[in-house]
């Protein structure tokens, strides 16, 4: 088994989708200056320009370095366009070198219908494993799905690997001629359902890719919520918008609601698993898997970090915000005739008691070094606490501004 990242990825040409999200940025950071990749090619919207200013706004003291390692080739392109709206040349070229592709873009709304979820995640998702499987070298195809694909199992254990939900290529059908998965409801009678249209098209994503290429070196990596990073490329680097839980806590303390969250009989006291994990260990768990040449699902969950329960998010809610903020309580019920609060219906799984497996990654909890999953001399209560005073702060910042 290899020990020394760099001496994997200094062989490997890399193309990343997403590579300006909050998770492709760190993985782009990783690849260019932990790991010493060949060369990345990174699929960007709209202009280098666009890409770099976003880079530059998220890492604004490493991207000047990564910048200059100059192996990183910006691709213009668009996952919904025809083969992602990118030039035969290019096609060509990277069809000749790339050794592994980690697509990470999605759209990540919870609004998005149906065929939006579709037309963006799933898609794109099986163009780009058609295109992978015509590549000379290829040895790693790499889809970011999330672990919340799982979200219509009942609470309890999820493990990693794919539960039977019928027929995926009449659910896909259905989708795109009548914009509704009709014959999911076969396949899914009862409740709990999913907990967005966007799970259920990376859930469809996750069977297809299966289904249609046996043949493919695929690694699904699953994470559950993401959080800022502990580290790297800084401490609390994030892309606004990418970590569920900061979102939450934003809406929370721009507009408390009710307060009220449904949750099993067995954790009126808030005791459930809200699961979440820093985007520098994801980003770290998915180039060890890569790198060991691992085939199958993993979850990159809060058992390769810290579980925090949901009373414990809250409580660090209340403790840790300005006094000038709101400061409702909250309140876990499991009396189906309590109303629940919006935000906890939005999101869906707060009061959900699912436990990840983290089986296939726990062979990795003692790697150190540039891929690190160690987490010596971290402090996860006052990591949290750092988080929600910063969430706090800048909602106080721009409530002050936009009353001048
Ligand atoms: N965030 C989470 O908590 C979480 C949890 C579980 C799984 N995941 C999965 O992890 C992956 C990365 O998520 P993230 O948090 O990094 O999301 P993100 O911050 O919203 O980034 C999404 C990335 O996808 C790109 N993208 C979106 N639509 C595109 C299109 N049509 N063509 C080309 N690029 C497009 C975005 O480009 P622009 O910069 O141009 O918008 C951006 O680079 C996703 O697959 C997501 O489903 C995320």
């Amino acid at each position: 088994m290899q020990t020394d990242p760099s001496s994997f990825f200094r062989r490997q040409t890399i193309f990343l989708t997403g590579g300006t999200g909050g998770l492709g940025g760190c993985l782009l950071f990783k690849l260019a200056l932990k790991v010493d990749a060949h060369k990345v090619y990174v699929l960007v919207r709209g202009s280098v320009q666009r890409a770099q200013a976003q880079l530059e706004a998220m890492m604004p003291d490493e991207i000047a370095a990564i910048r200059a390692t100059g192996k990183i080739q910006f691709i213009v392109g668009d996952v919904t366009k025809p083969e992602f709206g990118l030039d035969r040349v290019v096609l060509s070229e990277m069809a000749e070198n790339v050794t592994v592709i980690i697509h990470s873009a999605a759209n990540i709304s919870l609004k998005a219908s149906y065929r939006r979820a579709v037309d963006n995640n799933c898609l794109p998702t099986l163009w780009l494993a058609q295109f992978g499987s015509t590549f000379k070298n290829l040895t790693s195809f790499v889809y970011i799905s999330t672990a919340f694909v799982n979200g219509f199992l009942p609470d309890g254990p999820v493990e990693e690997r794919i539960y039977e939900l019928g027929d995926a290529e009449q659910q896909l059908s259905d989708i795109l001629t009548t914009g509704y998965p009709e014959s999911l409801s076969q396949a899914q009678p009862t409740p709990p359902l999913f907990p967005s249209r966007y799970s259920f098209s990376k859930n469809l994503t996750e069977r297809l890719l299966i289904s249609r290429n046996p043949n493919l070196p695929l690694l699904i990596v699953r994470p559950t919520c993401i959080a800022p990073a502990i580290s790297q490329p800084h401490p609390y680097y994030s892309r606004p918008g990418s970590c569920p839980m900061s979102t939450y806590i934003r809406q929370y303390l721009m507009a408390p609601d009710s307060g009220v969250i449904q949750v099993s009989p067995k954790h009126q006291s808030g005791s459930n698993i809200v699961d979440e994990i820093p985007v520098d260990l994801v980003a770290n768990l998915i180039l060890l898997h890569t790198m060991r040449g691992r085939i199958g699902i993993v979850h990159a969950c809060s058992k390769s970090y810290v579980p925090r329960s949901l009373s414990q998010l809250h409580g660090t809610i209340l403790a840790h915000i300005s006094p000038h903020m709101p400061r409702d309580e909250f309140e876990y019920t499991s009396d189906c005739f309590m109303v629940e609060g919006d935000y906890a219906r939005f999101w869906g799984i707060m009061g959900r008691d699912l436990h990840f497996s983290n089986g296939a990654s726990k062979e990795l909890a003692n790697v150190r070094g540039a891929l690190s999953m160690g987490l010596e001399g971290h402090d996860a209560a006052e990591f949290m606490a750092t988080r929600a005073r910063l969430v706090a702060k800048d909602v106080e910042a721009r409530s002050i501004k936009n009353k001048l």
